[in-house]
């Protein structure tokens, strides 16, 4: 927290403790409450940009394991040959996960039958079409989907991540080795 945003806390905190608000602090909590200096939550650091495979490469079904945004973070990369949300490629139907559960960092597993991610701790299941929807388990999150982009020439590259890692504070941890 900056000495600014430090000084604009305490004058907000004696206002509330005090029952009264000198005046000019009313407009600091106006910008307090648009955010304007809330970045704790926030990844800050830029996502890499890294080649997970090519269209050509993959096959309708067969999971493609890697790591991203570093090593220390298992994802999984299937077609599904079905339209999924945030699906990229022709169909529409190519789509990343993490394979860390979200209830208590268990290496999911993919089922191509069902399209489905299975936990082997508690048996949480996510569905791949539904950007990871939480269907049935003790985790109280969906999963992690990887931001995927697809250039002119068939490469499928990840380039960010919607909603936090398991285990992490920021998805991108300062000094961390990229893939
Ligand atoms: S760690 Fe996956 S359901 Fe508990």
């Amino acid at each position: 927290m900056s000495d600014v945003s430090r000084r604009r806390f305490l004058k907000l905190g004696a206002c509330v403790v005090g029952g009264a608000c000198a005046t000019d602090a009313l407009p600091s909590l106006a910008q307090a409450a648009e955010g304007d200096d809330i970045t704790t939550l926030r990844t800050t650091l830029p996502y890499p940009r890294v080649q997970l495979a090519s269209i050509g490469q993959l096959t309708i079904g067969r999971e493609q394991l890697t790591t991203y945004p570093d090593q220390a973070s298992p994802v999984v990369l299937v077609k599904l040959g079905r339209p999924a949300i945030n699906g990229v490629g022709p169909e529409r139907d190519i789509v990343a996960f993490s394979r860390r559960c979200s209830h208590m960092g268990g290496t999911l597993n993919f089922r191509q039958g069902t399209g489905t991610l299975h936990c082997p701790l508690h048996y949480a299941m996510f569905d791949a079409q539904k950007g990871g929807l939480l269907v049935i388990g003790q985790a109280t999150d969906n999963l992690p989907q990887l931001e995927l982009e697809v250039d002119a020439a068939g490469n499928v590259f990840a380039v960010g991540i919607s909603g936090l890692l398991y285990g992490r504070q920021a998805n991108i941890l300062p000094n961390s080795g990229t893939v």
